[in-house]
């Protein structure tokens, strides 16, 4: 049995919601301990109402379950940031501060932080961006997620904080619905599809994004936490791929499986967030460092993605 005491911040967010029942699994369900602003969501028996803006609170949660291990998963995602830039910073930022101090001063020993592929913007090579391109975001999201891998590796060297960090691509997955982003549309296309509806999507057809099955980011994500300290040689967020696609692809892969499948394109201001990402990721060192594979292509994922949301949405009819 397990001693260690999980904490995940934000977790009936996308990731949060189906990383929970990966811990509970890993872990045992008395183990991890769910905590999100939003109230009602989650049957789970261990749940903490949190907004990790409130640090007496948080430190309060981690001292009555003695945390070991936080997942800090709540943000304010890309395009959803744009509509209120300071906001988003005056949340994303201090969120991590509080993670971080309370982490430091109760003695949590790892701590998880997710950054993403909006850290990179100008000045990169679009094709297999590599892990040290150089980082000028152009969203709000994007510095708060540049500003969080820094100040990782800062409580790593200065602390010893055992802190780990991926870049996401964007995440697809049946389980959970993303909020906010750019890459939601990878989600939605397949709801669209399996509803027989026509899909219209807010990027422009030819817009490759590096994208990930849920699956596979939950797993790369538990791999990366068990992975010994002395193996992993980068302590601000590893580069990780799993597949690059453009929505005219995805709805080709759609097509196969719901022939009469349409898409229609109606680019909005996301589009713009779009083009100043990485078309493709070189994850190489996540790979060297910890064995990272991905075992979702586009195809098998369009496959897996069609059969759970129409079992899904047969049990709602
Ligand atoms: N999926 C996120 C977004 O689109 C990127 O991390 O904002």
């Amino acid at each position: 049995m397990s001693k260690d005491k999980i904490l995940v911040i934000g977790a009936s967010g996308q990731i949060g919601s189906v990383l929970m029942q990966a811990l509970s699994k890993a872990y045992g369900l008395n183990n991890v301990i769910a905590t999100d602003i939003r109230e009602g969501l989650h049957d789970d028996l261990f749940f903490e109402k949190l907004n990790v803006l409130d640090a007496p609170r948080l430190a309060e949660i981690v001292e009555k379950h003695a945390i070991t291990q936080i997942y800090h998963l709540a943000a304010i995602l890309s395009a959803k940031g744009e509509e209120a830039p300071l906001k988003t910073w005056n949340i994303n930022m201090p969120g991590l501060f509080n993670v971080l101090e309370v982490a430091r001063e109760k003695g949590v020993a790892k701590i998880f932080f997710p950054s993403s592929i909006a850290a990179f913007g100008d000045d990169i090579p679009r094709q297999n961006t590599p892990q040290n391109a150089v980082l000028k975001p152009t969203t709000v999201y994007g510095i708060s997620k540049v500003a969080g891998e820094l100040w990782l590796q800062y409580y790593y060297r200065k602390y010893g904080l055992d802190v780990r960090s991926v870049r996401f691509p964007g995440i697809v997955g049946y389980q959970s619905e993303p909020g906010g982003g750019t890459t939601d549309y990878a989600v939605e296309i397949y709801h669209k599809a399996v509803l027989g509806s026509t899909y219209n999507c807010f990027l422009a057809a030819d817009t490759r994004l590096p994208m990930i099955y849920m699956e596979d980011a939950i797993r790369g994500t538990l791999e990366l936490m068990e992975a010994p300290a002395s193996a992993l040689t980068v302590r601000t967020s590893y580069n990780l791929a799993g597949m690059s696609f453009t929505p005219k692809e995805a709805a080709a892969s759609i097509r196969k499986h719901i022939p009469d499948f349409e898409i229609k394109y109606e680019p909005d201001a996301r589009q713009k967030i779009a083009a100043s990402w990485p078309e493709s990721i070189d994850d190489h060192i996540a790979r060297e460092d910890w064995g990272w594979r991905p075992k979702f292509d586009l195809e098998a994922m369009t496959q897996d993605m069609i059969v759970h949301l129409q079992e899904n949405y047969a049990v709602l009819q």
